[in-house]
């Protein structure tokens, strides 16, 4: 193997294939990725991939089905070109929440997603902030997962806040919430936010934490209907929160997410490009996207090389 590095996106998100690309200093390879009249999905690439090192971009973002779809095609159609080596890259992994057995009869998705791009015949995974870290040991594949929050931590050290706490929405994203105070030397609240049953519908009554007169920085891994930061913000402010910022890694922003968001109490709403929204989503918010194309071009870089990827993050 090795005849050098080939980029390829297929249709969930080009403009960021690109600009992975762009920080690469590589252009993006030739690839079409299209349905024929009866939805089945066709690939073919447009240039030799015979030995080369073949990274596929593809976040798994709506329409969910048809873009892993999309990353399953891509991958077979890469084997059969006898690519060298074929590293899924997955901004957002869809199907992340649903990542054990935690009623009867129920799936484990994130799972079975796992088994299909192996079988489909990808080598490594490259992906970013998945919803739970253990969902890497669902691949028997070497996968390396990025994490956003550093480059969080440094725009908000840059913003001037005074003395911010960083609050997470529930118990589950504790830590990773406590691990972005530590990188920003503040102190950590938490929303105590459950779920009762598979609506959407999140709830939340208490902070754990002292928030009054602070300037509160709301992290979630991802944003879907915004319920559950929207709740955060409105008991931040309840409690005395002097100011109150969003911030979440993958932007889903489903039903109703633009208009409660737009409508909260905040002064400002942060994400990354994991996942594409439209400029000019947002009416009223404040919004402000910290680029991860970077983060991942240079993961892309270490593993073409055999350089550690996480010396990123020391
Ligand atoms: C939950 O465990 C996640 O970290 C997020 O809090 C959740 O996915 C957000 O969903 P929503 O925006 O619909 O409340």
């Amino acid at each position: 193997m090795n005849r050098g590095i080939a980029v390829f996106s297929g249709n969930a998100n080009r403009p960021f294939a690109e600009a992975v690309c762009r920080h690469l200093e590589m252009p993006l390879g030739g690839c079409d990725v299209f349905e024929f009249s009866n939805e089945n999905i066709f690939v073919s690439f447009s240039e030799n991939i015979r030995e080369r090192d073949v990274f596929l971009v593809q976040p798994v973002v709506s329409p969910v089905n048809t873009r892993l779809m999309e990353l399953l095609i891509m991958i077979d159609a890469a084997k059969r070109a006898s690519a060298g080596r074929i590293t899924a890259v997955i901004p957002y992994y869809a199907y992340g929440r649903s990542d054990k057995k935690d009623q009867p009869r129920v799936p484990i998705s994130a799972r079975l997603i796992a088994n299909f791009l192996e079988v489909a015949g990808a080598d490594r995974v490259l992906t970013v902030d998945l919803h739970a870290g253990q969902i890497q040991g669902f691949f028997n594949i070497p996968l390396d997962e990025l994490t956003a929050y550093p480059l969080f931590a440094e725009y908000f050290r840059s913003s001037g806040l005074e003395r911010p706490v960083v609050v997470a929405t529930d118990v589950g994203g504790a830590k990773s919430a406590a691990k972005m105070a530590n990188r920003l030397g503040s102190d950590l609240a938490i929303v105590d936010k459950r779920r009762t049953d598979n609506s959407e519908q999140a709830t939340g009554s208490r902070v754990i934490g002292d928030v009054r007169d602070r300037e509160c920085i709301v992290i979630d891994d991802e944003i879907l209907t915004g319920g559950t930061v929207a709740v955060a913000a409105r008991l931040l402010r309840e409690r005395g929160a002097r100011s109150v910022h969003l911030a979440c890694i993958h932007p889903l922003f489903t039903q109703g997410a633009v208009e409660l968001l737009d409508a909260a109490d905040v002064e400002e709403l942060v994400f990354t490009d994991s996942v594409p929204v439209p400029e000019g989503t947002f009416r009223r918010v404040s919004t402000r996207v910290i680029s991860i194309a970077p983060l991942i071009g240079d993961a892309i870089h270490r593993i073409h090389t055999g350089e550690s990827v996480g010396a990123l993050f020391s």
